[in-house]
């Protein structure tokens, strides 16, 4: 993996992560980072220059894939060695140290992944203060078999007989788990033992440094050219569009396409608070009559997201063409989409951030690409929009797919129903505020069933629309549970929806959990 951070100009204590692909090498730098000391990670193939550049105050070599017991694999440079400071070696990290220090690794045909029981049996500056026995997460296929000379052994579970060792003489440690990981007990303490007690840093790093960092580097990649971005009024584009203002100011042009299919207000928002409050250049495309043409007479799912995609494309592109001379194009690229796309870093398997679900722009608009969030994760990137100036309800906002209420109505997308929807939709999401019950789901949204339904209203048969309220609760969006969101409350907004929306004669509540629904009902 490759991280686009380069030195600050004011030298802060570093700690250094050197990468060697593990998937979990990004969460080891976030950890440092919460503990208020700065963290960078670079490959594990670091030039001399480079690392002395950076001065760092420890360094932590991550996990990875490959087996030392293969010829052709990573290794530690020795400027590491070199440098004489402290060293953090964790699973593959561990068995590159003991295997460059002597010991021996062996593959073990079984793969050990979950939690083990770790026995502190030695006194480490890593395991101050703490219980000696630990439950902590495990995940590797190597183990180390025989100590390195001058390594002590620390720690041990029943499958890995060494799993913490430490140098005799040097701040050189390892462990064969994963401290980064939350499922590992008081690993943010480990962590810090290290940061902190090993390495001696100051927890003196602030999102601020970040901001003035990123700018930084903005202005050394762009040398004063102008920079497109695709605003989508999400919370990656709408930070990203803050930081390259600060960074660039009216340089960075932005374009806005409103497809007819965003929340009511939506794009107002986007506007006001782009345009008018921050005085950005942002081009308003008001596409939504092209987005419903190409969508009329479309029922099936698939179909609307490939056309929602494709159009997003080719509105993008016209108006990009009319700019002349951009060579960059913007991207809120955070680090999960790093993961999701390529699963790799490298320049080969870079994908275009697929937001509206699209397999990438067309060869001729190929531009260089921006992403200075791209090592970040989604809370850090709402923390930086707070530091940004952003609006609160614009960062707190509930997740919004790409094709928007393309797929919220089930069917085929006319502007009736998405006027009705919108209707719907933001009734449910007021009174979700107004009950302080907003922030306890994770997202809440209306969907625009495809039946009709008979109602009366009055004295009056009503025979028409279904309306139905989704609302969940999960961590990371893969699992949810439904909502058990109060009878009363549920009953006020029904009644609201019913009363207020005339084509609408009955609200439904969705029990479902995921697996086996799916959050979007599509
Ligand atoms: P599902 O419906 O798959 O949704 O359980 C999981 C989460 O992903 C969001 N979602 C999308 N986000 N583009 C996006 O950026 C999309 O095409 C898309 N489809 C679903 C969904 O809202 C939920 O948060």
């Amino acid at each position: 993996m490759v991280a686009n951070l380069s030195s600050t100009s004011k030298q802060i204590d570093t700690i250094l992560v050197l990468d060697f692909g593990s998937q979990y090498t990004q969460l080891i730098a976030r950890r440092v980072r919460e503990s208020d000391v700065y963290s960078e990670i670079l490959p594990w193939d670091i030039n001399e220059n480079k690392i002395k550049s950076i001065n760092p105050k420890g360094i932590i070599l991550s996990g990875g894939p490959d087996s030392v017991t293969d010829n052709y694999t990573p290794r530690v440079p020795q400027i590491v060695f070199d440098l004489n400071i402290p060293i953090l070696g964790i699973c593959y990290g561990m068995q590159t140290l003991a295997e460059q220090f002597g010991g021996q690794v062996i593959s073990s045909k079984k793969k050990e992944f979950g939690y083990s029981e770790l026995n502190v049996t030695a006194d480490c500056i890593l395991f101050s203060n703490l219980d000696k026995t630990l439950n902590v997460w495990m995940s590797h296929g190597d183990q180390v078999q025989d100590l390195p000379d001058n390594f002590d052994l620390v720690a041990s579970t029943s499958s890995a007989p060494i799993a913490a060792m430490q140098h005799s003489t040097k701040l050189i440690f390892a462990l064969q788990f994963h401290p980064e990981v939350t499922h590992t007990d008081d690993g943010r303490t480990i962590l810090d033992n290290f940061i902190f007690k090993v390495c001696k840093a100051n927890p003196d790093w602030k999102m601020d440094d970040l901001i003035g960092q990123r700018i930084q580097e903005i202005k050394n990649q762009t040398e004063n050219n102008k920079v497109l971005l695709g605003l989508s009024g999400g919370v990656d584009s709408s930070v990203t569009a803050a930081l390259l203002q600060k960074a660039i100011g009216n340089k960075l042009v932005c374009v806005f396409v409103d497809n007819g299919l965003l929340r009511k207000g939506e794009a107002e928002e986007v506007m006001n608070t782009f345009k008018e409050n921050m005085n950005l250049n942002v081009i308003k495309s008001d596409s939504e009559d092209v987005f419903l043409r190409h969508l009329k007479g479309v029922e099936d799912p698939e179909q609307k997201r490939k056309i929602i995609g494709r159009t997003f494309i080719d509105v993008f592109d016209a108006e990009s063409k009319k700019l002349k001379k951009v060579h960059f194009l913007a991207q809120g690229t955070i680090y999960p989409d790093v993961i999701e796309s390529s699963g790799s870093e490298s320049k080969e398997a870079r994908v275009i951030k697929s937001h509206h679900n699209v397999g990438g722009l067309p060869d001729e608009m190929k531009m260089d690409l921006v992403e200075p969030l791209r090592d970040l994760f989604k809370d850090e990137v709402r923390k930086l929009g707070v530091e940004l100036g952003l609006p609160s309800e614009m960062l707190n906002r509930h997740p919004f797919p790409g094709p928007g209420l393309g797929v919220r109505i089930l069917g085929e997308v006319t502007k009736d129903k998405t006027t009705i929807l919108k209707e719907a939709d933001h009734i449910f999401i007021e009174e979700l505020i107004k009950a302080d019950l907003y922030k306890m789901v994770s997202q809440a949204f209306a969907v625009f069933l495809p039946v009709k339904s008979v109602g009366v209203v009055g004295d009056e048969r009503r025979y028409a629309e279904v309306i139905g309220l989704r609302a969940v609760e999960t961590v990371d969006f893969m699992t949810a549970r439904w909502a058990h969101l109060p009878y009363d409350f549920l009953e006020h907004v029904s009644g609201r929806i019913v009363n207020e929306i005339e084509q609408v004669s009955r609200v439904v509540y969705d029990i479902s959990s995921k697996p086996p629904a799916t959050i979007e009902w599509e």
